[in-house]
């Protein structure tokens, strides 16, 4: 439910809704459109959150819950919570801690946080950064050099888990950003400037704290860091359309730990995965941000967890906004779930304090849900406690 007041401090935010109004106070209009806007017509990005709804939890009682365990293993990483920090990109445009708050954020709850290449800090300081489980999330670029030096930073910076995001083939129409003007880095226009003279605080720490660059990139493309580009563009012209089957069973030969497809929404897709050796697939589509249209990943997950359950992990990514929407998905059959916005709001509006705050929220919504269900461990979860409407 929205909340009566608008929040103003991290204390009155109570959820996920109300991170996404302070964030919206705080950032200026271009990035806050990029983080919260979708493709076309926004159904899909629209539908993730809403599928949870049509499905009712039929709980059980006096099954003695006093203590709960919620940790999980997957992709072979024990997570002391079965929800993880999905991959996102640009993360110090959203705050100047960026990636650093995140990582150490979820180092303090025991879960694992994925990195884009598209980030804004290192992998190398990231991997020094914290001792939790990461994951690499990798773009096939059409610089093979550039691919190969992501792969090898990524394994000296001691990631576990390489994550292939497969639906970003091309650039998703992203109309909101079309209309702001968006771009990496901002484009600084008239238009640009008054925005962010709107935002003082934003901007002071924009122009004054290290220069914005894709860590990752900078030295092989100057497009995002040095020129910029919209991330529509840059996914249509930067990345390998090409990219088959094939390149990601070499890929996977080339990685020595878990190996994830990221963006598996067909049954067909997720037994290819099983077959090419993944050891997980992220049921998703990129948060509505690609093609619209496209199914939810809830109402997706029965049907490949059915197909290929046990055979490899399964995560369900997207749409994400409460304890209970992630009890639907493991009763369903997902190993875990992952989210970008759930925390991507909250860095925008309090940075590391933030993050730490939206996953305590998440904690205690799950632990709560799990009492109330009667599941004391999150392999008591199973699709008897599930009522479609
Ligand atoms: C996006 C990318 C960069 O959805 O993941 O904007």
């Amino acid at each position: 439910m929205p909340s009566p007041r608008k929040p103003r401090s991290l204390r009155s935010c109570h959820n996920v809704d109300d991170l996404r109004a302070l964030a919206r106070r705080r950032l200026p209009g271009p990035i806050f459109h990029y983080i919260d806007g979708a493709a076309d017509d926004e159904v899909t990005c629209r539908r993730n959150t809403a599928a949870f709804d049509d499905c009712d939890l039929v709980p059980d009682v006096l099954a003695g819950v006093a203590e709960v365990d919620m940790s999980v293993t997957v992709m072979g990483q024990k997570l002391a919570m079965p929800l993880f920090c999905s991959p996102t990109a640009l993360q110090r445009l959203f705050h100047h801690e960026g990636e650093r708050a995140v990582a150490r954020a979820a180092e303090k709850f025991g879960t694992m946080f994925g990195v884009s290449s598209l980030s804004t800090v290192s992998l190398a300081e990231i991997g020094a950064l914290t001792t939790t489980p990461k994951m690499f999330q990798f773009y096939f670029h059409k610089d093979r050099g550039l691919n190969d030096a992501m792969l090898a930073r990524a394994q000296e910076a001691g990631f576990q888990v390489l994550a292939l995001t497969v639906d970003t083939i091309t650039g998703g129409n992203r109309e909101r950003d079309l209309r702001t003007g968006f771009t990496s880095p901002p484009r600084l226009t008239l238009r640009s400037l008054l925005g962010f003279a709107a935002r003082p605080a934003w901007t002071l720490n924009y122009l004054l704290r290290e220069p914005f660059a894709l860590a990752e990139l900078q030295s092989h493309v100057r497009e995002g860091s040095r020129v910029s580009i919209s991330i529509g563009d840059y996914f249509a012209t930067m990345l390998d359309q090409s990219l088959s089957w094939a390149d990601a069973e070499s890929l996977r030969a080339k990685w020595p730990g878990p190996f994830c497809l990221k963006g598996v929404m067909s049954v067909a897709d997720a037994r290819r995965a099983v077959g090419i050796g993944a050891s997980a697939i992220m049921v998703s589509n990129h948060g509505g941000r690609q093609l619209d249209g496209s199914r939810a990943p809830f109402d997706q997950i029965a049907e490949i967890a059915d197909a290929v359950g046990g055979r490899l992990d399964i995560v369900l990514d997207g749409g994400i906004r409460r304890g209970t929407h992630v009890l639907k998905a493991l009763a369903a059959g997902a190993s875990a779930c992952s989210g970008g916005r759930m925390y991507l709001y909250a860095l925008a509006a309090a940075g590391q304090r933030g993050v730490e705050h939206a996953l305590g929220r998440m904690r205690s919504e799950i632990e709560r849900g799990m009492k109330l269900m009667g599941v004391p461990r999150i392999s008591a979860l199973n699709r008897s406690m599930l009522r479609h409407r």
